[in-house]
């Protein structure tokens, strides 16, 4: 058993390490750094808690981290890259779903009943409010795994006067926190039911309003919330890691929902309240043009021309875990003497940093990868642009179509840019669902096929050609 003050300074260790990890993750050459570090807080976290004063049912407590660390290293060993974001909404909703059990537990626990005075109030305050930002992030969660699962139809549910009911809503759940509150025994559980059966509606129509193109920050959003819910229950359990950890996920995750909305150019404030992907209010401009199809060997002697190739990977290149060859492509051009870099918008793929992990995954040097406002910069005076596996995150649309659900979206201009191939097995849209007039362009050729399959193809002909 470890003594208060010992499991006091383990929290503070662990916290410490949970500060540095997320400062590791800020980097893509320190992010491994950051991943050991909360390896190791969260392994001390856990030791310092089932060790400490008070815990019992030790042998119980084992047999579920068992199972439960089976079951995550099985879903964590199988799911593909491209499904992580609903692996992360599903984790999220968890997370929700307990800080609602341990509101309930909390409530139900003869030590809460025992308390008086302030302390009483205080403590029911701390349950209320945790079983409600709980009861939010949970159902949240499960639409926004929904959605990107295809489960759920990604256009927003959008109906008069959404806004007007949630914080009507909002305002009963204030009154019934009263009234949960000045109940005596557990009579208030009446109280805190209907709350969180209210909460979990809320939960629900939040994220159904919000349309595919917006997904990202819902993504960020939920993290965020999913760090209060966790925080709220280290008050309502009295645990300071548990506050100091959800604290620290909530506000990462409230500045990464910021930089987030500021690339998909949205309000923060709109975010939170939800319903800002709101259906474009006219059709789609006409698209003017032909599109004209290249083949490989084509390609391999356009680059092989080429001073300059910048590349810019998509969500098609994580479905067809391109990263590879494309590595191989890369090198081969830089023995060349060409000047090769990746163009990264900040939300390509499905992630959060997305292509990052996966250009890291295939060794690609940090320093040739480049983000949107710097790349934007060099592309007219670049030979060939090659559109790997990305539809959205290029679409000029979103920079002259007033109608289009992506219109205000900063996008990377490769239409600037001499010559462009898009890699991608079809004209089919991307996850905003919208034409893409790029692919029309004069300075625009389609290479049809599975982006790993084409790239691996062009490298074929690289080496050959002379
Ligand atoms: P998308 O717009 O989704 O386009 C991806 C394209 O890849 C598709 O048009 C598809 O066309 C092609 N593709 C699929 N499989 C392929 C394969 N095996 N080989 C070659 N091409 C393949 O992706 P994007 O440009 O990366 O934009 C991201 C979109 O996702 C944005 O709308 C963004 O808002 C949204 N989103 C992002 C996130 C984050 S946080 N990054 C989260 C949720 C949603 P074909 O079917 O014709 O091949």
């Amino acid at each position: 058993m470890l003594s208060a003050q010992i499991q006091l300074a383990s929290y503070l260790f662990a916290s410490i390490l949970f500060i540095l990890s997320l400062g590791g993750l800020s980097s893509q050459e320190s992010a491994k750094r950051g991943v050991i570090y909360g390896i190791a807080g969260m392994v001390i976290a856990i030791l310092s808690t089932v060790l400490g004063e008070g815990v019992s049912g030790h042998i119980y407590i084992i047999i579920a981290i068992a199972i439960a660390s089976v079951i995550g290293i099985m879903v964590a060993r199988k799911v593909e890259m491209t499904a992580m974001p609903q692996l992360v909404a599903i984790l999220h909703s968890f997370v929700g779903l307990a800080a609602v059990l341990v509101g309930f537990g909390s409530y139900l626990d003869p030590k809460t009943q025992a308390l008086a005075g302030a302390e009483h109030y205080i403590h029911l305050t701390e349950i209320f409010i945790g079983v409600f930002i709980g009861a939010i992030t949970f159902t949240g969660s499960i639409v926004a795994w929904g959605k990107l699962e295809g489960r759920i139809r990604s256009k927003p549910l959008l109906y008069p006067g959404r806004h007007v009911i949630n914080i009507l809503l909002v305002i009963i759940c204030f009154v019934l926190g009263y009234f949960f509150a000045v109940a005596s025994g557990t009579s208030g559980m009446i109280f805190l039911l209907i709350m969180t059966a209210i909460a979990s509606f809320i939960g629900v129509m939040l994220v159904m309003a919000i349309g595919g193109a917006d997904m990202p920050v819902v993504v960020s959003m939920l993290n965020s919330y999913s760090g209060w819910a966790a925080a709220a229950a280290g008050f309502m359990l009295g645990n300071d890691l548990l506050i100091v950890t959800g604290a620290l996920v909530g506000s990462s995750g409230a500045i990464l929902s910021i930089i987030m909305c500021d690339a998909m150019n949205r309000s923060f404030w709109s975010v939170i309240f939800g319903g800002f992907g709101d259906a474009p209010s006219g059709p789609a401009m006409a698209v003017e043009g032909e599109v004209t199809a290249v083949d490989h060997e084509e390609v391999a002697q356009l680059i092989r021309d080429a001073e300059s190739v910048v590349i810019v990977p998509g969500y098609g290149m994580a479905v067809a875990k391109a990263q590879f060859p494309v590595f191989e492509m890369v090198e081969q051009l830089k023995s060349e003497g060409k000047e090769v870099l990746f163009g990264i918008h900040p939300v390509a793929g499905r992630l959060p940093g997305h292509m990052n992990v996966l250009l890291a995954e295939a060794n690609v040097p940090y320093d040739i990868v480049l983000e949107m406002e710097e790349i934007n910069d060099d592309l007219p005076e670049t030979d060939v642009v090659m559109v790997i596996g990305a539809n959205d995150i290029v679409n000029p649309g979103a920079e002259t179509d007033a109608n289009s659900p992506i219109y205000g979206m900063p996008v990377i201009q490769v239409w600037n840019a001499k010559n462009v191939i898009v890699m991608k097995r079809s004209m089919a849209t991307g996850y905003a669902g919208v034409q893409n007039p790029l692919f029309f362009k004069e300075n625009t050729d389609m290479l049809y096929g599975d982006a790993k399959d084409s790239v691996s193809k062009i490298n074929g002909f690289l080496k050959n050609l002379n």
